[in-house]
């Protein structure tokens, strides 16, 4: 159901990454055994790589052309972002925050799919303070205990150009205390929230500053 509300999407957005991106999309899903669903046009591939399709999608429309960025992701699961972005753009670097222990799937994964990438692997503890053309972060930095975000606020998202953050807000169900909506969009003064497309949580949204206003030049 969702990978298929992810594919509308991207054909209404950016149908040219339903062709130019496919390959990485299969070599995206070639690792790990995800479970792969049919979709017409596009063939077998997993929701989760539909998913970073179309914030690779987002990125596109509000920032353009990629190459030649210092892009920052804070909690980057196995990679698969990166991969995706990586195999289209020729970025300058790409950081990749997250705990140790994650960090050694990525870098497994990574190894594998983006060997040639300009990859930095930064454990969260290590992080320190460095300027980014581009701060991306899908359901983690949202998520994260509040001194936490308070220290990547500080190090790496407020010293972004540009940002693009995917906001769940669902500590409060483990007891974690999180930054709330409105201090996120005090993130950057160019802040502003588009609607996580498909909705899959009736809170969650996305945090975008830089770029266009898509959302402004499209409601002209
Ligand atoms: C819900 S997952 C999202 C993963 C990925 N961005 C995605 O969309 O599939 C949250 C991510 O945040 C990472 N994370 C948890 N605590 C973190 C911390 N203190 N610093 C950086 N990343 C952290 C997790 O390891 C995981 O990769």
């Amino acid at each position: 159901m969702q990978g298929a509300a992810y594919v509308s999407v991207i054909e209404r957005d950016s149908p040219h990454l339903l062709t130019e991106s496919l390959a990485a999309c299969r070599s995206n899903d070639s690792l790990g055994s995800p479970l792969l669903f049919e979709y017409p046009g596009v063939g077998r591939v997993s929701p989760v790589t539909l998913r970073y399709l179309k914030v690779l999608s987002d990125l596109e429309r509000h920032f353009g052309d990629l190459t030649g960025m210092h892009v920052v992701e804070i909690g980057v699961g196995y990679g698969g972002q990166c991969q995706l972005i990586t195999s289209r753009w020729k970025v300058a670097s790409y950081t990749l925050v997250d705990l140790e222990g994650p960090l050694a799937l990525t870098r497994r994964y990574l190894s594998k799919l983006a060997p040639s990438a300009p990859l930095i692997f930064v454990r969260g503890d290590d992080v320190t303070r460095s300027e980014y053309d581009l701060c991306i972060s899908n359901y983690a930095f949202s998520e994260l205990s509040r001194s936490v975000q308070d220290r990547y606020a500080e190090a790496v998202v407020r010293t972004s150009a540009r940002g693009h953050v995917t906001c769940n807000f669902v500590s409060s169900h483990f007891d974690i205390d999180s930054w709330t909506k409105s201090e996120l969009s005090d993130l950057n003064v160019e802040s502003r929230w588009i609607a996580e497309e498909p909705q899959t949580h009736p809170a969650n949204a996305v945090l975008v500053w830089g770029g266009r206003d898509v959302q402004a030049l499209e409601a002209r």
